[in-house]
């Protein structure tokens, strides 16, 4: 029996990859099982909050008690977090294709003659840096993703301050921690003051330990009792 530690809340959580298409074939994608954000949908679900789960294609079922969304592109997953309205707390898990095409093509491509494509490509919107965008109708807690390969906590300590979100839970990609569509994780979590690791445990684990410090936080700054 798990105690309803996030009732009340509204949390928004987007997972999954974006897909955006060059013709009614083929696209861009990043790599994203979406299992560790349908994970923290799922926990904080069961912890009592009300969740809307942002997702991109992935063959994952809803977790119980949570209101999904499916999106395709990027532009469509800003557009449904924009519907969602005002949340105490967003988790931003989806891999945002950062590109789009210019112009995607009503038909397939040919392959012809030529040995070379130039797709021409436009920056799709930051998700996560309109949502912790400063206003009234901010989050009190932004949480951010980064897989990073290099450098992981200086750079995603940079992200963290660039995107203006609150945490960055920072995952190392490599031959020997690669999460992409794996049960396993070691993450580490960067906030304004501390830097913590919690090495190799299941994703689900990530999500539990992650929803208890977040209502901690949220809780924490919006008491006036
Ligand atoms: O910049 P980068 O893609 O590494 O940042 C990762 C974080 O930003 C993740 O939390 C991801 O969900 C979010 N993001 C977003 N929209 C984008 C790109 C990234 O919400 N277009």
């Amino acid at each position: 029996e798990v105690a309803d530690i996030a009732s009340g809340l509204r949390v928004l959580v987007t997972a999954g990859p974006t897909h955006e298409a060059i013709d009614p074939i083929r696209y861009i994608a990043n790599r994203s099982s979406g299992k560790q954000g349908y994970a923290i949908a799922a926990a904080f679900a069961q912890s009592g909050a009300q969740v809307t789960l942002v997702s991109g294609p992935t063959s994952l079922p809803a977790p119980e008690d949570v209101a999904r969304i499916h999106v395709t592109t990027a532009e469509e997953m800003l557009y449904a977090c924009r519907q969602v309205g005002s949340v105490d707390i967003a988790v931003c898990v989806a891999a945002v294709a950062d590109w789009r095409l210019e112009t995607s093509s009503a038909h397939k491509l040919k392959k012809g003659d030529d040995e070379r494509l130039q797709l021409s490509l436009v920056k799709n919107p930051d998700i996560l840096a309109m949502i912790s965008q400063p206003g009234p109708s901010r989050p009190s807690l932004v949480i951010g993703f980064a897989a990073e390969t290099d450098d992981i906590q200086q750079n995603a300590a940079q992200k963290r301050t660039q995107k203006n979100c609150d945490w960055i839970v920072a995952n190392g990609v490599d031959a020997q921690n690669a999460p992409f569509g794996q049960d396993d994780n070691t993450v580490t979590i960067i906030d304004e003051t501390s830097t913590e690791t919690w090495p190799g445990l299941p994703k689900k684990e990530i999500a539990a330990r992650l929803v208890q410090r977040a209502v901690k936080t949220v809780r924490s700054r919006t008491s006036h009792s």
